[in-house]
C-alpha cells in the first residue's frame, strides 16, 4: 500500500493534496498542531490519519511518518531565522529515511532559480530576499540529499490564493485598497499558481517516480501581466470597481530595498525575471487543464465576497 506522509496538511497546498491521495484511495498520515481546527476535522473525515505533532518534536514526527514511504515535503519559512525551515526539514528527511521513505516530492518556491548555480540573475537580489530564497533552497537540499530513490522540487510561482483570505492578511498586495503596488512592470509577465494545480502535480510525480525524479520545477497555472490580473479581480468582486496596478520605479524599489523589506513584490526586481523559469507548454502537457485565474476567482466566489464584499473587517494577524 502507498502511504504518504504530508507535511502542512492542514496548509492549502497540503489539504488540497490530502484529498486527491485519498480519493485515489491511497493512505495519508500527517501531523497539526491542533485536532480540532475545522480543516484538521475535514481531514479526519476524509480518512487521513491525523495526528498531534510538530516540525521540532522528532518523537510527534516518528509516530506520524511511522508506516510511510513516500513525503511531501513543504515547510513555512520564518522571516526571522533563516536556518530553521532546513534545520526542520533535515530532522523529517533523516526520520522519513529511517521509516522507510523512499520517495519525498518538495514544495519549495519559484524563487530558488534565482539561487542555482548556472541561473545568475542580472540584477542583485535584496539581501532579505536572498537570505529567504536561499533558506528555501536548503530545505530541498535536504530532500535531495536525504537517501531518497526519488525526489522531485516544485517550484511554485505567485498564489491565486494571496488575493483572497485568508492569505491576503499576509500584506503581500493591498487589492483591497483598489490598487497593487509591485515592482514588476507593465509588461513582465505574473506567474500565478492555483494551490490545488500544486496538489496535482504532487500527484503527478507521486504516481511517476521515474519521470519526475530529479526535477526541480517551476510550477504555475497561468501568466498574466498585472493589469489583467487585476481586472479579471475587479470583475469578480462585480461591484463596479477598478483595480490598479502601480509599477515601482527603480528608485522606488531601491528605496524599499534599503529599508530591509520583507514585501518581495514591492522590494524585487528580479522577479521580473521568473517567468524564464517556467514553461507553461510542458506544464500543461504533464497536468493538463490547469486552473486559469478567471476560474479560479468563480471557484473561490464565497472567499472573493467575505474579502472584498464583506462588511466585517479582518484584522492581520502577523506572520
Ligand atoms: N503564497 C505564495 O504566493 C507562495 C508562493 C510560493 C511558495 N510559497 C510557500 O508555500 C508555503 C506555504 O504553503 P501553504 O500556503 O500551502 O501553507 P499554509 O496554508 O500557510 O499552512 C501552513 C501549514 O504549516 C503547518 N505548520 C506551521 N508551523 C508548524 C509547525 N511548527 N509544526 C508543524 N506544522 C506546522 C500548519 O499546520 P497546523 O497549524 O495544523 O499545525 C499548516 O498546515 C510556504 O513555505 C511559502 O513560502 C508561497
Amino acid at each position: 500500500m502507498t502511504t504518504v506522509f504530508v507535511t502542512s496538511a492542514t496548509g492549502s497546498q497540503g489539504s488540497a493534496l490530502c484529498n486527491e491521495l485519498r480519493n485515489l484511495g491511497w493512505n495519508v498520515r500527517a501531523t497539526t498542531r491542533d485536532l480540532n481546527s475545522p480543516v484538521a476535522q475535514s481531514l479526519l473525515s476524509a480518512g487521513v490519519h491525523l495526528t498531534l505533532g510538530n516540525w521540532d518534536d522528532e518523537d510527534s514526527l516518528r509516530k506520524g511518518l511511522e508506516g510511510s514511504n513516500k513525503l511531501f515535503l513543504c515547510l513555512l519559512p520564518s522571516l526571522t531565522d533563516f536556518d530553521q525551515a532546513p534545520r526542520r526539514a533535515a530532522l523529517i528527511a533523516r526520520v522519513a529515511r529511517e521509516v522507510g521513505v523512499n520517495h519525498v516530492v518538495s514544495s519549495t518556491t519559484l524563487g530558488s532559480f534565482l539561487v542555482e548555480p548556472g541561473f545568475v540573475p542580472s540584477i542583485r537580489l535584496g539581501p532579505f530576499f536572498d537570505a529567504h530564497v536561499r533558506s528555501k533552497k536548503r530545505v530541498e537540499q535536504a530532500a535531495i540529499d536525504g537517501g531518497f530513490a526519488h525526489w522531485t522540487v516544485l517550484r511554485p510561482g505567485f498564489f491565486m490564493a494571496n488575493f483572497v483570505e485568508p492569505k491576503i492578511q499576509f500584506g503581500y498586495i493591498e487589492t483591497k485598497e483598489g490598487s497593487w503596488t509591485n515592482s514588476l512592470t507593465a509588461e513582465s509577465p505574473l506567474g500565478l499558481v492555483d494551490h490545488l494545480d500544486i496538489a496535482r502535480f504532487a500527484v503527478a510525480a507521486f504516481q511517476d517516480p521515474t519521470t519526475y525524479h530529479g526535477r526541480k520545477l517551476g510550477v504555475i497555472s497561468e501568466e498574466l501581466q498585472v493589469q489583467d490580473a487585476m481586472d479579471q479581480l475587479a470583475d469578480a468582486i462585480g461591484d463596479g470597481r477598478s483595480i490598479k496596478a502601480i509599477f515601482m520605479t527603480d528608485e522606488e524599489i531601491a528605496r524599499e530595498q534599503a529599508k530591509g523589506s520583507w514585501l518581495f513584490f514591492s522590494s524585487e526586481p528580479c522577479l521580473r525575471h521568473l517567468s524564464g523559469y517556467t514553461d507553461l507548454d510542458e506544464l500543461q502537457r504533464l497536468v493538463p487543464g490547469l486552473m486559469t485565474f478567471k476560474d479560479f476567482l468563480i471557484r473561490e466566489k464565497e472567499a472573493v465576497r467575505v474579502t472584498y464584499l464583506s462588511l466585517i473587517d479582518v484584522h492581520p494577524t502577523p506572520l
